[in-house]
């Protein structure tokens, strides 16, 4: 089976690259003509572990190639994922421009019957929606079935998650899209991944439903946190007993500077204006996004707890993705946090190990390190922001040591309180 997916972003790549891996013939087509370029030459255009040998592979063996041509793509493929942005607009509404585009492209190019598959992350209803659009656009010259497919890839563990989901969500309407579909899919239903079919509609809501309710168990267990320092309660002790209960789940109850990234902002956002367009005002789901908001300020004011004015002072980040395994900067806690540092005269020193490049087309007058250790020389404090595993096992006396003020901010609860208070550090954590 030949497929076409349309967008070669972090959802479209892995998803090209691992269908690619089950045998199918996939060519992955993106407008950015140096995305492709760099493509063709075996390289990544962002860090994701794992996907450099997948994509070399399947290249290699001539499974999986890359191109900026929509129009050949679209006539040699039977089946077109389109896996394009899906990204928030300033109302929380999803901008659905490039959906429409690829679509109506799609309509243009197609000279026999389809399966068109929407991987983008959309509100529900623009399955339907494009429908009408095609339709309108072909005059019934050919025949398509529409499918909804959304992805459930965490960033920095995207190629294992395809690997091993936890479910494959089909949305579709005729039986013939959902025997292709289990037929793209076939190498999961003989491991019996739990396939769902449903509506489309109902496949699009899961998704924005699925993230926003992990974003809802981060939120909570942040305001948790807080409720902790201030009634001297250990938030690790709460939230491993409450895991203990099987319907509460142990997961995405770690509290920290609050959620990041491409998904949980955009997704929330999405799913409560699909809400209010639908006049139900999805509660929850905002009270999720303003809790997520406030936590970032409280990490300001708890670092400004810490050391006191920081007019003059130098603080030491560690990690600025929004989480660790990952390069994407989108939506980082790191960026509030340390724009609110220098508002208040601070002076930054900051090191990841992946994300600096995108790190360095968002700060100004920010110091980038080589290192932890350069970061804490001279500094006044050191903030833990993204708890990449390079810094669960710093050589804690030469931090201190170097360190102007032994004053450590671990908003990820790396380290243990106890330890660090006993080598002399000022320490915190979140809800510790
Ligand atoms: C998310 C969803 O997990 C995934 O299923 C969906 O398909 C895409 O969006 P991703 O955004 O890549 O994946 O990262 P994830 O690991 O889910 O973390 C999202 C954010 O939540 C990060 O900023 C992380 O730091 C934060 N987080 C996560 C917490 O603060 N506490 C937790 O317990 C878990």
């Amino acid at each position: 089976m030949k497929i076409c997916m349309i967008g070669s972003g972090y959802v479209g790549l892995v998803t090209g690259a691992c269908l690619a891996e089950f045998g199918m013939e996939v060519i992955c087509v993106d407008n950015d003509a140096a995305k492709i370029a760099l493509l063709r030459k075996g390289e990544c255009p962002f860090y994701e572990p794992g996907l450099d040998e997948v994509l070399e592979k399947n290249m290699k063996e001539g499974r999986l190639s890359f191109s900026t041509d929509t129009k050949q793509g679209i006539k040699a493929s039977s089946v077109i994922f389109i896996a394009v942005g899906t990204p928030a607009k300033v109302d929380g509404s999803s901008d659905l421009s490039h959906v429409e585009a690829v679509a109506r492209q799609i309509a243009a190019y197609m000279t026999d019957y389809k399966i068109i598959v929407i991987k983008s992350t959309v509100p529900v209803g623009t399955g339907k929606w494009i429908k009408g659009v095609m339709e309108g656009a072909l005059e019934e010259k050919f025949a398509f079935d529409l499918v909804s497919n959304p992805e459930f890839l965490r960033e920095g563990a995207a190629v294992e998650d395809f690997f091993r989901p936890d479910r494959i969500v089909i949305g579709a309407e005729s039986e013939r899209a959902i025997q292709a579909m289990k037929e793209i899919y076939n190498a999961f239903y003989l491991n019996e991944a739990p396939f769902v079919i449903t509506s489309i509609e109902a496949s699009e809501l899961i998704k924005h439903a699925s993230n926003a309710f992990l974003a809802t168990k981060i939120s909570f267990i942040n305001e948790i946190a807080i409720l902790c320092e201030r009634v001297g309660a250990d938030v690790h002790d709460v939230a491993r007993a409450m895991g203990l209960d099987g319907r509460i789940g142990k997961k995405f109850l770690h509290p920290g500077p609050g959620f990041g990234g491409s998904c949980f902002p955009k997704d929330t956002k999405a799913l409560v204006h699909v809400g209010k367009e639908h006049d139900c005002a999805m509660e929850i789901v905002q009270a999720t996004i303003r809790v997520n908001e406030r936590q970032k300020e409280r990490m300001l004011e708890k670092i400004e707890e810490m050391t006191g004015d920081l007019r003059g002072k130098t603080i030491g980040v560690l990690g600025l993705a929004f989480k660790p395994n990952t390069d994407d900067m989108r939506e980082a806690s790191a960026i509030p946090i340390i724009q609110g540092l220098q508002a208040r005269g601070a002076r930054i020193k900051a090191y990841d190990p992946e994300a600096m490049e995108a790190a360095k087309k968002i700060f100004q007058d920010v110091t980038f390190c080589k290192g932890p250790y350069e970061v804490a020389e001279g500094s006044h404090a050191i903030v833990l922001l993204t708890e990449w595993n390079q810094f669960r096992l710093l050589d804690l006396e030469r931090i201190k040591g170097l360190l102007k003020e032994p004053v450590f901010i671990d908003l990820r609860n790396v380290y243990e309180p106890l330890h660090m208070h006993g080598l002399g550090f000022r320490y915190c954590g979140v809800g510790r």
